[in-house]
């Protein structure tokens, strides 16, 4: 059999910490950057999933340790980073991913259902920023951050008040971020990916049937994601050939943000005088 190239070690010698890295799409960037030579810190509330994808970072030939943290939760977050420095000696590259889902209509959510969502993908994001840009600025070797948000963050969705907010916010952190750290050489960007098929999407509790097949009506490419699709695109944002952008939010969605792809060819069907 022929030999497999080598892939690019485009992170060797980099630290790289991805929040909610023991699932889904943050075990993927966690994978594709320990197969490209970073040392991952596999950042997770679930102890056991955190462990879990370490051990298969580790076993798959990568560099990787785990940590348990709730980024809501500014405690830990602190203790997270001071456990990385001393373990790894810095954070070279920080990856906001952790996220929860919480499907509710605006009347029936109580305030701690509200709060949780906001807590994780907003506030945490800010938590962890916060702490890891402390160190990347004291440090004086500059950095990159990538905040996973989603296409929700531009087009609302029924059930989904606190989730479309938190990620709305998280797109104006990342751009208030990337101007107060350009001078640190710390950039700051955001991946906002369409429907992408994790293993909790699989799930008919979590996503129906019905709404997939819906989805994937308005989505041009006629698929969901795959998770390497995102990690790919989180990977060339904290490489050095994004060196010169930062603020910005990169679309991995096959399409679905570029317009009213359900609609098919409608507005062909002109009435008689060439009017629709
Ligand atoms: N899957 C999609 O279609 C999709 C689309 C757009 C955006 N996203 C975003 O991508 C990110 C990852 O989503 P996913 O689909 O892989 O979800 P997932 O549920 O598979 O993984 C989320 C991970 O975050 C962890 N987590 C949850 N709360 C945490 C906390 N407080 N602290 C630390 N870790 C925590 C979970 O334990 C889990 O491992 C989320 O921010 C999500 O909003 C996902």
């Amino acid at each position: 059999m022929a030999e497999q190239p080598a892939r690019p070690q485009r992170f060797s010698g980099k630290v790289a910490v991805v929040t909610g890295a023991g699932n889904g799409i943050g075990l993927a960037i966690a994978e594709a950057f320990a197969a490209e030579g970073a040392t991952v810190v596999v950042a997770d509330i679930h102890a056991e999933a955190a462990q879990r994808s370490c051990a298969g970072l580790v076993a798959a030939g990568g560099q990787a340790i785990a940590v348990t943290v709730d980024v809501s939760d500014e405690a830990q977050v602190e203790r997270m980073v001071a456990e990385v420095r001393e373990r790894l000696g810095g954070i070279d590259i920080l990856v906001n991913n952790a996220g929860v889902v919480l499907h509710k209509l605006v009347v029936d959510m109580s305030r701690a259902e509200w709060d949780r969502q906001v807590d994780v993908q907003l506030t945490g994001p800010f938590l962890v920023s916060k702490h890891v840009a402390r160190h990347m600025t004291e440090r004086g070797q500059g950095g990159k951050m990538v905040n996973i948000s989603s296409l929700s963050a531009m087009m609302g969705r029924v059930r989904g008040a606190a989730h479309c907010a938190s990620k709305a916010g998280l797109v104006m952190l990342t751009k208030v971020l990337a101007m107060e750290l350009a001078q640190h050489r710390i950039n700051v960007n955001a991946v906002a990916p369409g429907l992408i098929d994790v293993p909790a999407q699989r799930d008919e509790q979590t996503l129906s049937l019905a709404y997939r097949d819906s989805y994937v009506r308005m989505i041009p490419l006629g698929r969901m994601g795959e998770t390497e699709e995102v990690a790919r695109t989180v990977l060339f944002l904290a490489s050095s050939e994004a060196d010169w952008i930062t603020g910005q939010q990169f679309l991995v969605d096959g399409g679905t943000m570029a317009g009213h792809y359900a609609l098919g060819e409608q507005h062909d069907h002109a009435g008689p005088d060439g009017h629709t």
